[in-house]
C-alpha cells in the first residue's frame, strides 16, 4: 500500500467509529462500519478524494446503531462485506479467515475474531487494525449479547496480540479516546492482562452491563433485508 495515494479518515458519531479508506490512484474507496446517520459524510469523502465508494465492511452485527451498509448499497451501489457466518441478507460478499479484499492498492485481511458475536471479524490494512468490538481500548466487547462466546473472544484476543505489537488498534467505539497499539493493550488492557482462560470466562460471564440504548431497533434492522422507510440522501439523514 503506498503512502501518500492512501486516505485514511476517521469519523465519530456517539460513541462509535467509522472508517474512511480510499486509494486515489485507482479511485476506489472503503468505508468500515458506517452508521446511517454519517452516510452524507462518507459520500462527501468519496466525493472530495474523487474516489468511488465500493466496499462497505461490518465489523460484526452490530447492536447498538443502525449500520449505513444496507443504504448504501441500496442507494449508492456500495458492496457490502460481511464475514461469512453474519445473518445479515443484504451482504454481497461474505468472507473468512485470510481472505484479502483489495480495494484500488489497499489490502484488506480479514482475521476472524468471534467472541462478541460469531460474526466478529477484525480488518488488517498495512500497520493499522480495525477490531470492531473484538478489542476496545482499555477492553473488549461484551459477550452477553446474542452470539457472544466468552472462551472464543478469550481466543480472538490471544490471536490478535500474536499480530505484533506495532500494529496500530482502531475499535468501532471511543469508550476511552486516545491512539493505541497491540503492545499497549498488552500491558495495560486488563482483558488481555488476564492470561488463564477460565479466568477470562468467568470475568466476562460476571458482567451484565445494560442493554445498548437502540438494541432492538438497531437488531432488526440490521438483520432485515432491507429499509422499512426509504430515504432518499439530503433528507437529513
Ligand atoms: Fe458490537
Amino acid at each position: 500500500m503506498a503512502g501518500q495515494d492512501i486516505v485514511f479518515e476517521q469519523i465519530r458519531s456517539s460513541g462509535c467509529l467509522s472508517y474512511f479508506l480510499g486509494c486515489k490512484q485507482e479511485k476506489a474507496a472503503v468505508v468500515i462500519d458506517p452508521e446511517e446517520a454519517k452516510i452524507e459524510e462518507y459520500l462527501g469523502l468519496a466525493e472530495f478524494f474523487s474516489t468511488r465508494l465500493v466496499y462497505a465492511i461490518d465489523t460484526h452485527t452490530h447492536a447498538d446503531h443502525v449500520s449505513a451498509c444496507k443504504m448504501l448499497r441500496e442507494n449508492a451501489d456500495v458492496k457490502v462485506v460481511m464475514h461469512r457466518t453474519t445473518d445479515a441478507p443484504y451482504v454481497d460478499l461474505k468472507v473468512k479467515d485470510g481472505d484479502v479484499i483489495r480495494c484500488g492498492a489497499i489490502d484488506i485481511r480479514v482475521i476472524h475474531t468471534p467472541g462478541h458475536t460469531e460474526d466478529s471479524a477484525c480488518l488488517l490494512v498495512g500497520e493499522r487494525l480495525f477490531t470492531g468490538d473484538t478489542l476496545l481500548i482499555g477492553g473488549c466487547g461484551r459477550t452477553d449479547l446474542p452470539g457472544g462466546d466468552p472462551e472464543k473472544q478469550f481466543e480472538s484476543l490471544k490471536k490478535l496480540a500474536a499480530l505484533g505489537d506495532a500494529i496500530q488498534v482502531y475499535p468501532a467505539h471511543d469508550y476511552r479516546p486516545a491512539a493505541s497499539t497491540i503492545g499497549e493493550e498488552k500491558k495495560t488492557n486488563p482483558r488481555m492482562l488476564i492470561g488463564a482462560k477460565e479466568e477470562f470466562v468467568r470475568f466476562m460471564s460476571s458482567r451484565k452491563p445494560p442493554l445498548p440504548r437502540k438494541f432492538q431497533k438497531a437488531l432488526e434492522e440490521n438483520q432485515s433485508p432491507s429499509h422499512r422507510t426509504q430515504r432518499g440522501f439530503g433528507e437529513g439523514i
